[in-house]
């Protein structure tokens, strides 16, 4: 039997981490877990709270309310969805008022340290593909295959949008650039677990790639790896 391995999948943001995570999960039979919607999780349970928006961030609040935050990923239909507490969160998370202030959220050490944890658990088993932002550099620094996707900034906003109107939730190209460029420069400029492109990742540029053609190429890697761990 091939050995089972863990993958992580670290990029910017709209690169389609995630449609190439989920697709490759579902190839290999291995789980996978999208660690950017529990960062959007934790941001719309704070905002809820009153602790933050696009004005204002109370970090000693978050940080006295971490331990009722409540995550997790569960089967609802057929899609694995996340939720907050018994509530489905898994459309919410995308919409403009989440978007426009997780990247903040995310900054914070406490709640970094609780997310990692939870994920370092979930793939304590390996046979996980991960993506996010810290996944080789953090979360699973030992992951036998590190991928770090890039893509020209120009598609990545139209891959967005397109996303954002397939399910519904309006906003505008401008919206969906400005907020990918500001989560982009927060994301990669933090003092905690910023987003780095580790030495032992392999980069793919995505951009004039299809999605089964991606897939393809990665599966390859995967193959090679799991040979030779
Ligand atoms: O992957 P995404 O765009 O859904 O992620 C939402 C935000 O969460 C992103 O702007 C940065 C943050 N994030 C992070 O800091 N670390 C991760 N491992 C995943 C996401």
């Amino acid at each position: 039997m091939k050995k089972q391995i863990t993958i992580a999948i670290d990029g910017f943001s709209a690169c389609g981490k995630s449609t190439l995570a989920k697709a490759l999960a579902a190839k290999l039979g291995y789980s996978f877990i999208d660690s950017g919607a529990m960062y959007r999780g934790a941001a719309l349970f704070f905002y809820r709270l009153g602790y933050v928006s696009d004005k204002h961030l109370n970090e000693e609040a978050i940080q006295k309310s971490m331990q009722d935050l409540k995550l997790r990923f569960k089967i609802s239909g057929s899609k694995n969805c996340l939720f907050l507490g018994d509530e489905n969160i898994d459309n919410e998370i995308r919409e403009a008022h989440v978007a426009g202030i997780v990247s903040k959220v995310a900054t914070i050490k406490a709640i970094r340290i609780q997310l990692v944890k939870q994920q370092q658990e979930m793939g304590a088993n390996g046979a996980i593909v991960m993506d996010g932002r810290d996944i080789g550099s953090v979360v699973f620094p030992n992951a036998e295959l590190k991928l770090f996707l890039t893509a020209n900034p120009e598609i990545r906003a139209q891959r967005r949008f397109a996303e954002l109107q397939g399910k519904g939730i309006p906003q505008s190209m401008e919206d969906v650039k400005s907020n990918l460029t500001q989560r982009d420069h927060v994301d990669s400029t933090r003092e905690e677990s910023p987003l780095i492109q580790v030495e032992d990742a392999i980069v793919l540029d995505n951009s004039e790639l299809s999605k089964s053609e991606q897939l393809q190429w990665v599966l390859e890697l995967v193959n090679k790896r799991r040979e030779s761990v």
